[in-house]
Parts: C-alpha cells; structure tokens; sequence
C-alpha cells in the first residue's frame, strides 16, 4: 500500500511525520513522495491558530477533486484529530476517512487497514502520560539538520494555547535514547541536531535536566552543532546559561517567547514572568552569553489588550532587539481559558494595525542586527545548493541560525566554509568563501 504524507505546524510534527513513517514502513507499507499514485494520503495537522486549521480544510477539499478518480483514503494525524475529533467525525462533506491523533501513531497501520475494510470512520485520539515514541528510530529525509523530540507535551496550560490539549501531558525521553539517537546521526553523517518539545528545557527524566542532557549530547564525536527549540522562559536556571555560553557545540541561539511585553496581559496569558522578569532573564543571557541571537514569538491583540499595554511590547521590542521574531493575531481556540474567561474583544482591524508595526519595527532590526555582521568571517554550514534566486548559489546558516547566501559558492551540502559577510538585508547575510 502506498502512503503519501504531508506535515503542517512546527517541527515536533515534521519529527512525528518521521516517526509515520518508520511505523508504516515496519508495517510493509511504501511512503511516497506525491499525492497522485497514493492509496493513503495523511495530512500531520496544525491547529494552534484558525488559519492553520483553514488550510487543512481546504486541502481535503482540494485533493478530494483532484485525485476524484482514484479510491484514495484521506486520514487527518496530528493535532486537529485530536481538536477537531467530532468535527471530522461528524462531516460527511468533508469525508475524512480516519483520524489519530499525536500519540496514537502505533496504531496508525491497524487503522488504516481497517478503513480499507469498511464504511465507519476510524479514529485513535488517546492522550498517552508516557508515550515517547523512544524505541523508533525516524526515518529522515535527507538534509543538514536533524530533528530529535527530547520530551513531548505540555503542562502550562497558557490561556491562549491549544497545545496541551492537543498533545497532552508533558513527558520526557530516558537521555539514553537520545543519545543512542544522537549517536547514530552522527554516524549517518548528520553534524547538527536539534533537540525538540515544547517546553524543551522543561526536560526532566528522572532528576536528568536539560542542562545535563544538552552536555551529554556535545560529547557525541561526528556532531558540530546543537539546537533545541522551544525554551520556555520560567526554566532558565544558570547552569542551563552557562552550558549554553561555554559549551562550543551548543549554537548561540536562544528562541524566548515573549508572548506580549505588558505584566497584565502575561498574567491573563498565564505566561507565568512579568515584563521585568522577562528582561532581566534577557540581561542575565546577554551577561552570560554576549554573542548569542535572540529570537521571539510575539500574540498582539489578546482579549483586552489595550494601545498603551500593547506599548508595553513594543518597548520590549526595542530594548531586547531581536535578531528576527514570529508576531502572530490573537486566534481564539475552542476549549482553552482565554475562550473560556474572555471574548475575543480586539478588533480585526486593530490586531492588523498592531501585527504590522511590530513587523515594521523586526525588520528594522533585523536590519540592523544583519548588517552588523558585514565585515565578519562566519562560520557557515551549507544545507543547499542552489537558491530560488540562482541555481548557482548556495545557502547555509550561521551559528546564530541566520540565513547565509553564498553566490557562485563551490561547496557541498554539509560542508563547512568560512565566509566573509559582504551585505545583508533584513531577511539574509551575503558573502564569500574565505581561507580563515
Ligand atoms: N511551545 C512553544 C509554542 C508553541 S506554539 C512555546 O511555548 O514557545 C508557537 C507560537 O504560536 C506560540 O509561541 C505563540 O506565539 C503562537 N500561538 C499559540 N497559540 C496562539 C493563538 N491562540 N493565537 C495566536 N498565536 C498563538
Ligand atoms: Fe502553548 Fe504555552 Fe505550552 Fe507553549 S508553553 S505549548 S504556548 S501552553
Ligand atoms: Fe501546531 Fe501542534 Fe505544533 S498545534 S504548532 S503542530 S504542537
């Protein structure tokens, strides 16, 4: 049988379409690159905002008249099975033929089978306490970059987030799995992972905390650089700081979710800092750690988010200046407290006026911050050969995680170059290849 699988969202659910994978493949299922030809299509959902939801409708939509001719079975994975399970059940216009949610994936082969047998819609949206997928090995696609969910979940419950009810409680892998996995992309030839959750440095796994489990990975011959994405904030103890700055595999590059930059609102949001905690984590990371690039995510318009509170983000904004940010509207989901506790009152108009300031105001800085770098030899790491610009281009990334455009570079995905920053624009550095 022949299954095609297309991901929305972050990167757990590029891991977890990895992981899909490798369950369907032990279960002598072929995975394959277009929708035309497939006897399964799985579409790995987003739903932390409407327009993500959106899209995936659309898309059943789109593929249900495109592929008219051909018996295919459409299941929808990922976090809107487990949103949007009554929804998709209940739809007979938008004839989904299964769902199974994020921890279910074990039982994805049986499901699909059984849709095969018959008419009823089968679905698997469990919650799991303690799955981790730890014992299967993701089948990657190929690249730079590695994926490696550390822990899954989350316990914080923000008033505005859908994600703990989508994925569940938060759980942590042994570190010896994630070594195990580590160890052996490094021996495929990966040199950069990134450690995943969504609370990555709420890692804990028996007393092991995610300070401990990022020096364990560093140790890893064959591995150069490590990421990990999405800290939260509340759990930036120093000794997670100092493995950070002294750790030379450990990438200078801290993603902090700001969320909003007012102290009322962060409490509504249930984001656990106020906007004086929140900059004196950012002072205590720039003492400790003077090079590192800072990146953000940013709400505007939540439930009564006035024009001067909104000010208070911009003020964040320009003291912390930001190597790039991710600013998002306000989108109300069902069952989460701030649907629950408070109408969605900021009008439309006003997210807009708001989200395209502080977008104005990034560029700016991301402006600035690039063209700092001009006249700086970077280490670059190539991950592409090529560039919608030129297919004699190549394209990497700094330590900091910026985007480097090399023209004319001769070099192989991979490699590693030094590169001398001769421009930069808001988006990305140019250069060219030196001897260091
Ligand atoms: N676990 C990560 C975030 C995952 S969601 C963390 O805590 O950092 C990614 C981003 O989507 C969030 O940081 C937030 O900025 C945004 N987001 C989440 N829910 C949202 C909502 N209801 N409306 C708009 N943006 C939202
Ligand atoms: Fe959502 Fe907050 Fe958990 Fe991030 S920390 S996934 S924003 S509830
Ligand atoms: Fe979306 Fe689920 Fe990730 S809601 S952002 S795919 S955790």
């Amino acid at each position: 049988m022949k299954v095609y699988i297309e991901t929305y969202g972050c990167q757990m659910n590029e891991y977890d379409s990895e992981i899909v994978r490798s369950v369907l493949q032990q279960q002598e299922f072929e995975v394959i690159a277009t929708p035309q030809g497939a006897d399964v299509i799985l579409l790995n959902t987003c739903s932390v905002r409407d327009n993500a939801n959106r899209k995936v409708f659309g898309r059943v939509h789109t593929l249900r008249h495109l592929l008219r001719k051909q018996p295919v079975k459409i299941g929808i994975i990922g976090c809107m099975a487990t949103d949007f399970k009554k929804e998709l059940l209940d739809d007979d216009h938008l004839t989904v033929d299964f769902i199974v949610g994020p921890d279910s994936y074990r039982n994805l082969a049986a499901i699909i089978r059984e849709s095969f047998e018959n008419d009823r819609k089968g679905f698997d949206v469990t919650l799991s306490k303690t799955e981790t997928y730890e014992d299967i090995y993701p089948i990657r696609n190929s690249g730079v970059n590695a994926w490696i969910a550390v822990m899954r979940g989350c316990n914080n419950f923000c008033s505005f987030c859908v994600v703990p009810y989508t994925r569940g409680r938060e759980r942590s892998r042994s570190p010896e799995s994630v070594i195990q996995e580590a160890r052996q992309l490094a021996q495929e030839g990966f040199s950069q992972v990134t450690l995943l959750g969504q609370n990555v440095n709420s890692y804990n796994y028996n007393g092991s905390d995610f300070a401990y489990l990022l020096n364990k990975v560093s140790e890893i011959d064959g591995l150069r650089r490590i990421r990990f994405t999405s800290p939260h904030p509340k759990d930036f103890p120093e000794s997670l700081l100092d493995v950070v700055a002294d750790n030379l595999k450990i990438c200078k590059h801290i993603h902090l979710p700001l969320q909003a930059g007012n102290s009322r609102v962060l409490d509504l949001m249930r984001r656990t800092y106020t906007h004086e905690e929140y900059l004196r984590l950012v002072d205590k990371i720039r003492a400790t750690c003077p090079e590192v690039a800072l990146t953000t995510d940013i709400i505007v318009g939540f439930p009564t988010e006035t024009d001067d509170e909104f000010e208070d983000t911009v003020k964040v904004m320009k003291y912390v200046q930001y190597d790039s940010a991710f600013i998002f509207k306000y989108s109300e989901r069902n069952g989460t407290l701030a649907q629950k506790k408070y109408a969605d009152d900021v009008p439309e108009e006003v997210k807009t006026e708001r989200i395209m300031h502080l977008n104005d105001l990034q560029k700016r800085h991301s402006l600035k911050k690039n063209r700092a770098h001009i006249g700086q030899t970077l280490e670059v790491l190539i991950e592409q050969q090529g560039t919608k610009k030129s297919p004699d281009d190549v394209q990497g990334r700094t330590d900091g995680n910026k985007l480097v455009i090399i023209p004319g570079g001769s070099c192989q995905v991979g490699q590693y170059v030094n590169v001398l920053i001769t421009d930069a624009t808001a988006h990305v550095l140019k250069g060219q290849i030196v001897e260091k």
